[in-house]
């Protein structure tokens, strides 16, 4: 049996929770329990590098610095979770992976994509998903969902960085056409959802049906 990996990718509010949860719920009907997994985050380590990259405290953090704290917990979390998971032939899910250092530290902050992909590539050691979705939304839209009454530091960066960000996913998009899946996430959660389901449907459970 093999395991299936799928990350959602998209700016703040564009929907990812919601999606993965409706994704879970679905996939739970038919008897599959996955693993669902948020970055930064579900470690026990990396739950610790989260509170300090989303501390507003630490707003003057450095891209570079930034970065690598996002990698550090990523590459604990694909070691001691997602690779066990994968091994077993569980399905993970992923509410953001390394498309999220790509767009909002690559595209977003600035850092040479080179960089990145280095950073990327040390942090997974080239575990890549077998779909990602990536959830486009003007990030007006996505802005007035959040009701920003307590933003965090991501939240607070502005319209024009997520402009950047949003931008950066369409290339990533583009350029990884093997994996990644373009969404309208501007329409009801339920429209998107079936998107997304059409989308697991021809890519996954035809072939395990069929196997
Ligand atoms: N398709 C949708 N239409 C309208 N509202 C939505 C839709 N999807 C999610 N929401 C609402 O928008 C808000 C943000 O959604 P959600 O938390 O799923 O986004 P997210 O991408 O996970 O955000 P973050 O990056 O901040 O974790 C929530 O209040 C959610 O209920
Ligand atoms: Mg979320």
């Amino acid at each position: 049996m093999r395991g299936h990996f799928i990350s959602f990718e998209g700016i703040d509010g564009s929907g990812k929770s919601t999606q993965i949860q409706l994704l879970s719920d679905h996939l739970e009907r038919q008897g599959i329990v996955s693993h669902v997994f948020r970055e930064p985050g579900s470690t026990v380590l990396s739950e610790k590098v989260r509170e300090i990259l989303l501390d507003l405290q630490h707003i003057e953090l450095n891209p570079i610095s930034e970065s690598l704290l996002f990698a550090a917990a990523r590459g604990q979390l694909v070691n001691e979770k997602i690779k066990p998971a994968l091994h077993k032939g569980k399905w993970v899910i992923c509410d953001r992976y390394t498309d999220s250092t790509t767009a909002y530290q690559g595209f977003g902050r600035g850092i040479d994509r080179d960089q990145i992909d280095t950073i990327n590539h040390i942090a997974t050691m080239g575990l890549e998903p077998e779909i990602t979705f990536i959830i486009d939304i003007p990030p007006e839209v996505a802005s007035a969902r959040l009701e920003t009454t307590d933003p965090d530091r991501m939240e607070s960066t502005g319209l024009e960085f997520f402009q950047k960000v949003r931008k950066g996913y369409l290339v990533i998009s583009k350029e990884n056409p093997h994996r990644c899946v373009n969404i309208n996430g501007n329409q009801n959660p339920g429209e998107v959802f079936n998107e997304i389901q059409q989308v697991i449907m021809n890519k996954i459970e035809k072939e395990t049906i069929c196997s």
